[in-house]
């Protein structure tokens, strides 16, 4: 089959690589249809999280099961279905408490031997293990791409405005209007919130977030505390949602919220330090809730809900469709932030 592969840094390629099979009874083979490129996946091209060359890259994805193991209950070949990127057990203690992305035998698609040495989604065909769990029915009318964020951004948005009991009149600020600032806005208002604004640097993005009746602060023209001051009685935001992974957002998040508020730190972090102002933050009495990776599958029906129900809209998001064998192309035009969403049909 035809996959993309990490070359080197900087460097993607696409190339014929063996076809998966099942190996575990409970495994399923998709056959993908769409597969979207992520900023996680930028870490690998840049060669901050390690991939051996030749290994399939993506995790984001869409596709039809092509077959199934004797163990698989819930999907038979031809189900149309959403892979979570998050490879969970199903079983074990954290997975029995919706806390998928904390399991015993956590796995990620598309990440090299510490994602589990699981193949990319960007791919004809993708190798899904436990696929009772990793796996999501898609009802029919729904188009593949307004579904094809389910498994990744689009539940993480969800997530973080739940993980932030976002409810309605609540003034929320999104640091950050990348496509996990996009759907948390998205499920903020959602959730009843007004206003919503999202803090960002990049015009284009900011334009993006305005589409959908948020409310764009350009953190570079305009002094972040102020604006979220302005609109909130001079309280400061109930909930922030960070949605960045980086420590001048997580300073941003701390600057807007206000006394008692709560901010939900949903970008990644791995290396950094911050100073922690501990008087200052427990005198505000801040609830700082770190995300840590979705548990995409204690979500995704809800995303899917908010989607069919038309509260969130991914359409705006998708720069770029491009046939899989031009995905070199695809990371070049991400990576250099000339594409908001590039998707790849295989
Ligand atoms: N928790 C999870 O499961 C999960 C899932 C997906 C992505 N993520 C993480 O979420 C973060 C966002 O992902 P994304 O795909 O939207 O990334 P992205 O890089 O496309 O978007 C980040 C946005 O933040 C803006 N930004 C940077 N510094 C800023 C600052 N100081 N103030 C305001 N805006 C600033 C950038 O201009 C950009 O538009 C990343 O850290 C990503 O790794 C986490
Ligand atoms: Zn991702
Ligand atoms: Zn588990």
């Amino acid at each position: 089959m035809r996959a993309v592969v990490y070359e080197g840094v900087g460097r993607v390629a696409v190339a014929e690589v063996a076809d998966p099979e099942l190996l575990l009874p409970d495994d399923a083979i998709v056959r993908v249809r769409l597969a979207a490129i992520c900023g996680s996946d930028l870490h690998f091209l840049h060669g901050k999280a390690p991939l051996e060359p030749g290994e399939g890259i993506g995790h984001e994805a869409i596709g039809v099961v092509e077959a199934v193991g004797p163990d698989v209950r819930r999907f038979r070949v031809g189900d149309r279905v959403a892979v979570s990127f998050v490879i969970a057990c199903g079983a074990c203690w954290f997975c029995a408490h919706g806390q998928t992305q904390l399991c015993e035998d956590f796995r990620n698609l598309g990440a090299g031997i510490f994602g589990g040495g699981l193949g990319g989604a960007q791919a004809e065909l993708l190798r899904v293990p436990h696929a009772d769990v990793n796996l999501l029915a898609l009802p029919q009318g729904l188009e593949d791409e307004r579904a094809v964020f389910l498994g990744d951004v689009l539940a993480t948005g969800v997530y973080a405005a739940g993980l932030g009991e976002v409810g309605p009149g609540d003034a929320v600020a999104v640091v950050g209007a990348g496509p996990v600032g996009f759907f948390a806005a998205q499920a903020a208002r959602a959730r009843g919130a007004d206003p919503v604004l999202v803090l960002d640097r990049l015009p284009d993005r900011l334009a993006l977030a305005e589409r959908l009746g948020a409310e764009p602060v350009d953190v570079e023209a305009r002094n972040p505390q102020m604006a979220v001051a302005r609109r909130t009685g001079d309280r400061g935001a109930d909930v922030v949602i960070e949605a960045v992974g980086h420590p001048s957002a997580f300073e941003t998040a701390l600057d807007v919220v206000r006394r008692g508020g709560r901010v939900v730190v949903v970008g990644m972090y791995a290396g950094e330090q911050v100073e922690a102002p501990l008087g200052v933050w427990w005198a505000r009495a801040l609830d700082v809730r770190f995300a840590g990776i979705c548990p995409v599958h204690a979500w995704w029906e809800r995303a899917l809900e908010e989607l069919l129900a038309g509260r969130i809209d991914p359409a705006p998001l998708v720069s770029h469709r491009l046939p899989l064998e031009e995905a070199p192309l695809g990371y070049e035009l991400f990576a250099s932030r000339r594409a908001t969403k590039v998707l790849l049909v295989p």
